[in-house]
């Protein structure tokens, strides 16, 4: 095994320095690798606890910081749930970064239109970060955010962060409104008809559960976008991260080093890309 190989599946040391309670069923986890540690946005790491596992998740930090990460993650199982009982001090190892990121070069010059549901607001922070020190270089940025209800919108002083950047617009909405709620409600898709985009120099990125990156691929199909250009962060099982254990195959891609981010074109007559 080549050094290169080698530090892939070596964990570094960090730990955890703050907990941030995001909403019922999600937390982000701020922690300081024992080393500087890059990756670039939209990329992937895994994620371990000692005696219990590991779990790959995508950074949801800048990728211009390099010595502290942070990772989003929502209360979904055994290894996930462990982590939501960790309080400040505990040590993790992280692996990485696997997988392609988001092309940036792709955005340049361009409008750039997000849809994110639920936690897929974590990777899409992390782009979002990396496009607002580059804004200079994008024409605009409109962000579409659904969740299910207001309780679990996730990261709200970050949103009023946003809606104060220059070129950036911001839209929410939730399936299920209480008396809290002032913005939209209903599913994430209805926000595409409210805004104004000219998809001719549009590109998309959608990241979100199954079901909500698949109406939304489905309307920006209709609005006229070509696959080409809307970009998808796919999430399947993982194991090994480099493209030897087979966990992830999706047809003929290894999600974790041909992906997690791919474009629709590439994937649309692949098997299973949904679940
Ligand atoms: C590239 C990538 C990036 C990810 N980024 C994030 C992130 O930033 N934040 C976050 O909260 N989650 C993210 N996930 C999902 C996260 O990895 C899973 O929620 C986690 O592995 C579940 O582990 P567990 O042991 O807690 O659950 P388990 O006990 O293993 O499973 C609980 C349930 O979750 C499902 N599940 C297990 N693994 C996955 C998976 N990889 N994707 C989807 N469902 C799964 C199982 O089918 C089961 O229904 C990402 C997944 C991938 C592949
Ligand atoms: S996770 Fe092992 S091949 Fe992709």
């Amino acid at each position: 095994m080549n050094t290169a190989t080698l530090d892939l599946y070596t964990p570094v040391k960090a730990t955890l320095t703050k907990v941030i309670e995001e909403s019922p069923t999600i937390k982000t986890f701020v922690l300081k690798p024992e080393q500087e540690f890059h990756f670039k946005t939209g990329q992937f790491i895994e994620l371990a606890m000692e005696g219990i596992g590991e779990a790959p998740f995508t950074p949801s930090s800048s990728p211009l910081v390099s010595d502290q990460i942070e990772v989003t993650i929502m209360k979904a199982g055994f290894v996930t749930e462990k982590i939501h009982k960790l309080s400040e001090g505990a040590v993790l190892g992280i692996r990485g970064p696997y997988g392609r990121g988001y092309p940036l070069e792709e955005m340049y010059g361009k409008q750039v239109l997000v849809m994110g549901g639920g936690c897929g607001f974590a990777p899409i922070r992390s782009l979002l970060y990396n496009l607002e020190a580059e804004k200079d270089k994008i024409k605009k940025l409109t962000f579409c955010y659904g969740s299910k209800t207001p309780k679990d919108c996730i990261y709200k002083d970050y949103i009023d962060h946003l809606r104060a950047v220059d070129k950036f617009e911001v839209f929410r909405s939730v399936d299920k409104a209480d008396e809290t709620w002032e913005e939209r409600e209903g599913v994430v898709t209805n926000l595409l008809d409210e805004i104004k985009i000219n998809v001719e120099e549009s590109v998309a990125v959608v990241v979100g559960p199954p079901i909500m990156m698949k109406f939304s691929v489905q309307k920006l199909l209709e609005l006229g976008f070509p696959g080409h250009k809307i970009l998808l962060s796919l999430e399947k099982n993982m194991s090994c991260g480099l493209g030897k254990c087979g966990h992830c195959m999706m047809g003929k891609y290894f999600v974790c080093k041909d992906g997690p981010v791919f474009t629709y074109e590439e994937i649309k007559d692949q098997p299973d890309i949904w679940k």
